[in-house]
């Protein structure tokens, strides 16, 4: 069986001392490494440091929301993987909806870094989902395809070990609107198949598909139950304890069985 991923992505938000305490409640929260679910919070760069110290010794991953895709150098304004890394990330998530909408990153570019966080011996978080209009549009399944034969470009099987996808819809992040456990079910299967298609049969089973967008305490459970959704990218309800401990406890109680 997979094991569940239950991210955080903080996104812009959080402040030192906010961050800071959110990491130790939930440091407390998922003290012990557990056989059937892991733990990741994404902060912002500037708190990767402090949280980390918090989670340390706790069972709960650091990431990072985004890296560059070049060696340290003259790129003013942007993160290296070795960076992230040395701040103790061991995730990177990737191709985000809002870094390919707002700041227009491209398959080409999220491709790079996909590369550079695997070299770097980090595991990305490859993210992809379509738009409302595409999905009015029956474009669904292709938005995908392109956005996967993009992400996965020149990587090999041992590579591709190295990513989890996050299948987000555009549509309900942030929006507090999500997708019924079956609109999940059915676009995570398409990307299993996907990886069948492009890797093999065994490999697409080994690979954590997480599902994103508005993602709560009260229907954590039901996207998680879907056979091929394997975590939940938490955007607003990672933001507190309160509301993202309930989603790593519907994944436990899972995990046990049901
Ligand atoms: P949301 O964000 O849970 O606030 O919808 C999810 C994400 O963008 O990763």
């Amino acid at each position: 069986m997979r094991r569940y991923l239950i991210a955080g992505n903080w996104k812009m938000n959080t402040t030192r001392q906010s961050g800071v305490a959110l990491a130790s409640e939930l440091a407390a929260a998922a003290a012990k490494e557990e056989a059937g679910v892991e733990v990741l919070a994404c902060p912002p760069y500037p708190y990767l440091l402090p949280v980390g110290e918090k989670l340390a010794g706790s069972a709960v991953r650091l990431g990072a929301q985004d890296a560059y895709f070049e060696a340290p150098g003259a790129f003013t304004g942007e993160i290296a993987v070795e960076m992230v890394k040395d701040c103790g990330c061991q995730y990177v998530i990737l191709g985000h909806s809002e870094r390919r909408h707002v700041m227009g990153e491209t398959d080409a570019t999220i491709n790079r870094k996909v590369r550079a966080v695997i070299s770097g011996g980090l595991t990305a978080v490859l993210c992809v989902g379509e738009l409302l209009s595409e999905r009015q549009a029956g474009q669904t399944e292709a938005v995908l395809d392109r956005q996967m034969d993009g992400g996965y470009s020149g990587i090999s099987e041992s590579e591709a070990a190295s990513i989890v996808i996050a299948y987000e819809p555009v549509w309900a992040i942030g929006t507090g609107v999500t997708a019924t456990p079956e609109q999940a079910e059915s676009a995570h299967e398409h990307l299993r198949k996907w990886l069948a298609r492009r890797y093999n049969a065994a490999f697409s089973e080994k690979v954590r598909i997480l599902y994103g967008g508005s993602v709560k305490a009260d229907n954590a459970e039901s996207l998680l139950g879907q056979p091929n959704v394997d975590g939940a990218l938490v955007g607003g309800a990672s933001l507190k304890a309160a509301t993202f401990v309930p989603i790593i406890e519907a994944a436990r109680k899972l995990a046990a069985g049901g």
